[in-house]
């Protein structure tokens, strides 16, 4: 059987999950390591069998014969000089999201990608998602008519928002409701969005990092659909990462509602009160199955490298992305919409923010 070596750059959560998955998978000769924390290194180690652990990145890239990359790392400062040290050294990449933080670092990874001939694809998990894959084909197969409306609201347990909220200046809009704008502009192809506006509402984030507890977020489609996605991470403390989700899509022929809320499972014990198992945005391990989308997207990627398929979620698919939730902080700033694709005088705005 045809197998591959393949690495994982950052093992914390994330890439834990990526680096158990990949280590159960028989597509996989060698599963090699990279973490900078020596302990949490050791302990992935142990789990996954690892053939090599390293703390230098570097290692990864040195090693010709590993031709599949998953980059897992934070701060997110890191995704761009690994993800362009790996996509330089002929390696297909994963990268999670953001695909960056400078739109012209999206764009050298985009033409990296390009001109070196790899497949390179960004950790948009929740086109992963069973519900989120029945509404595309609901809409591409005509059961709904042409689409009015849709809308998303997820909100996160705080503890999650701490995490990330701590380590970088990174809004709800950008960490959170991406991957929401990510599966709706992916429903509603080939519209187009055109514009957003967007409010924020501080609550107990703001202490630490300036940031929004919730914004919410308008997108006008170039075909007059309108997507309204509300993030927000200041749930009080639950199951670790509890993740809950509301979706509702209205057409000409139809109506979808998705319930990602999780009170389907309800496990309730003296030490830990009320928790939602499996409720997390990547999902989880359950002994011999996977709960969620993170362990079906990391094997589709892998099949993708080895059967020379498409990805899922194209490169410049994300930078459209990152142009909207940009505009949405943009936009709630001003307090007034802000128009995609963003113009002279905001991409100005923005690169001045950058260089705070
Ligand atoms: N798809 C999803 O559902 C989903 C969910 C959560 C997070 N994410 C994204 O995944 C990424 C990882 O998030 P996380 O919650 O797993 O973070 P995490 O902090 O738990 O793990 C990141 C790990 O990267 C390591 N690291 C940092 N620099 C490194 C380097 N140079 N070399 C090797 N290792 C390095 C850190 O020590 C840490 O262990 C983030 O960018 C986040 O946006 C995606």
């Amino acid at each position: 059987m045809k197998q591959v070596e393949v690495a994982v750059i950052g093992t914390g959560w994330c890439g834990g999950i990526r680096a158990e998955t990949l280590s159960r998978s028989a597509l996989v000769d060698k599963l090699h390591i990279c973490e900078i924390r020596p302990d949490r290194l050791a302990e992935v180690k142990a789990l996954t069998n690892a053939a090599t652990a390293t703390l230098d990145y570097q290692d990864i890239i040195k090693n010709p014969n590993i031709s599949v990359v998953y980059i897992s790392t934070t701060p997110e400062p890191t995704h761009f000089p690994i993800a362009r040290d790996c996509l330089k050294a002929g390696k297909n990449v994963l990268l999670e999201k953001p695909i960056a933080l400078e739109f012209w670092e999206a764009d050298e990874l985009i033409t990296l990608a390009r001109r070196n001939g790899v497949k390179f694809t960004i950790g948009y998990s929740q086109r992963f998602n069973t519900k989120i894959a029945y509404a595309k084909k609901k809409i591409v197969d005509g059961t709904l008519g042409k689409v009015v409306s849709v809308m998303v609201s997820r909100h996160l347990s705080r503890s999650l928002g701490k995490k990330i909220a701590n380590r970088t200046k990174l809004s709800p809009a950008a960490m959170e409701s991406t991957h929401d704008l990510d599966f709706v502009f992916w429903m509603l192809e080939p519209a187009k969005p055109v514009r957003v506006y967007s409010q924020g509402a501080y609550g107990v984030m703001k202490p630490l990092n300036g940031s929004y507890d919730c914004m919410w977020n308008t997108v006008t489609m170039d075909d007059g659909s309108v997507v309204v996605v509300g993030g927000g991470w200041n749930l009080p403390p639950s199951y670790p990462n509890y993740s809950t989700t509301w979706i509702e899509i209205t057409g000409t022929e139809g109506a979808l509602t998705l319930d990602g809320t999780y009170r389907d499972n309800w496990l309730n014990t003296v030490e830990g009160g009320t928790r939602y198992p499996m409720s997390t945005m990547p999902g989880e391990q359950v002994d011999h199955v996977f709960a969620g989308q993170m362990g079906p997207e990391t094997i589709h990627f892998l099949e993708c490298c080895m059967l020379d398929r498409p990805v899922m979620v194209e490169p410049v698919h994300a930078r459209m992305v990152m142009e909207a939730y940009t505009a949405a902080d943009l936009s709630a700033e001003r307090n007034e919409p802000v128009s995609l694709p963003l113009d002279n005088e905001a991409l100005a705005r923005i690169a001045e923010w950058n260089r705070r």
